[in-house]
C-alpha cells in the first residue's frame, strides 16, 4: 500500500482522487485542499509556485510516497520546481487535454475552458506548440466558475449563466470538442451535458493521469482496503461534507477530516 497525496486550491482535486480510487482503492489517500487561498486561477506565478511547493512539502512530510499536482494551475506554475526539490518522490501533474480533444474533434475546432493563469502560462503555450496538426483551439478563461464550485454550486442559473456566456461563442465559431482544463471543472460536465447535449465532446483527463500515477508506483498495491484522510487549510469538516456530497465513495463515509494551518 502506498500513501498518496493529491493537493489542489480547492475541491477540484477531488475529481482525481475520485478517479484513482476508481482504478485502485488499495492505498492510503491523503487530500489536501488549499480552500483558505482558492481560487489560484488569477494569482501570482510567485504566490502559486511558493504555495505549491509548500504543500507538497507538507504532503512529503505526512509520509506520501507520491503526490498528484490535481491543479492545472499549480502544475504550470510550480510542477518543474516541484520535481526539482523533491527529485526522489514522484510528482504528477495535470495538463488540459488538447492531443485526445485534437483527434476527437471532427471540425478540427476546439474549445479551451481553463484558468486565466494556466492559458498565459508558457508550459500551455509550449503544449500547444508541440501539437502538429490543424486543430484550432478556442481559448476561454473559466471567471467565477471556481469559487462557485467551491460553495458545492453545480448546477443552475448563476452556472449555466457563466457557461452561456463561455460556451456558445465557441459554439459559435464551430467548436465540437471541449477540453476542461480545470480540475473544478469535470463537477459541471453534468449540467453542460444538460445544457449542450452531444454538441460538445467533453475531453477530461483524470483518468490518463491516474493511470500515469499507477504506472509510476506500479506493484505497490496491497489486496487491504485502503483508506483517506482529509485536510483543509480553511475548514476540514466543509472539506469532508463536500467530498462526501462529490464522491459517493464508501471511504469517504469514514475518513478523517482536518482542518491545518500551512
Ligand atoms: N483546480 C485548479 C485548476 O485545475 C485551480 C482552480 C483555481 O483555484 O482557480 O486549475
Amino acid at each position: 500500500m502506498s500513501t498518496i497525496g493529491v493537493f489542489d486550491s480547492g475541491i477540484g482535486g477531488l475529481s482525481i482522487l475520485n478517479e484513482a480510487l476508481l482504478q485502485s482503492p488499495g492505498h492510503h489517500y491523503l487530500y489536501l485542499a488549499d480552500s483558505a487561498h482558492a481560487p489560484y486561477g488569477e494569482k501570482s506565478t510567485q504566490w502559486v509556485t511558493d504555495r505549491s511547493l509548500l504543500l507538497c512539502s507538507w504532503l512529503i512530510k505526512q509520509g506520501c510516497d507520491a503526490v498528484v499536482v490535481a491543479c492545472n494551475t499549480a502544475t504550470t506554475q510550480a510542477i518543474a520546481l516541484i520535481r526539482e526539490k523533491f527529485p526522489e518522490v514522484p510528482i504528477i501533474g495535470v495538463e488540459p487535454g488538447i492531443k485526445p480533444a485534437s483527434a476527437t474533434s471532427q471540425k478540427k475546432i476546439v474549445g479551451v475552458l481553463a484558468t486565466q493563469n494556466t492559458l498565459n502560462s508558457d508550459k500551455f503555450k509550449l503544449l500547444l506548440a508541440s501539437l502538429n496538426d490543424n486543430c484550432e483551439f478556442i481559448q476561454q478563461a473559466g471567471h467565477g466558475l471556481v469559487p462557485l464550485i467551491e460553495h458545492g454550486i453545480l448546477n443552475g442559473p448563476e452556472i449555466e449563466s457563466l457557461l452561456h456566456q463561455y460556451l456558445d461563442p465557441m459554439l459559435d465559431q464551430g467548436a465540437d470538442t471541449l477540453v476542461l482544463g480545470c480540475t473544478h471543472y469535470p463537477f459541471l460536465q453534468d449540467v453542460i451535458e444538460k445544457v449542450y447535449g452531444d454538441r460538445l465532446q467533453i475531453i477530461d483527463t483524470s483518468q490518463a493521469v491516474v493511470r500515469q500515477l499507477f504506472r509510476l508506483i506500479k506493484g505497490s498495491e496491497s489486496k487491504k482496503s485502503g483508506k483517506v484522510d482529509v485536510f483543509s487549510s480553511q475548514d476540514g469538516g466543509i472539506l469532508l461534507e463536500l467530498a462526501q456530497k462529490l464522491l459517493p465513495h464508501p471511504y469517504l463515509l469514514n475518513a478523517k477530516a482536518q482542518t491545518v494551518s500551512i
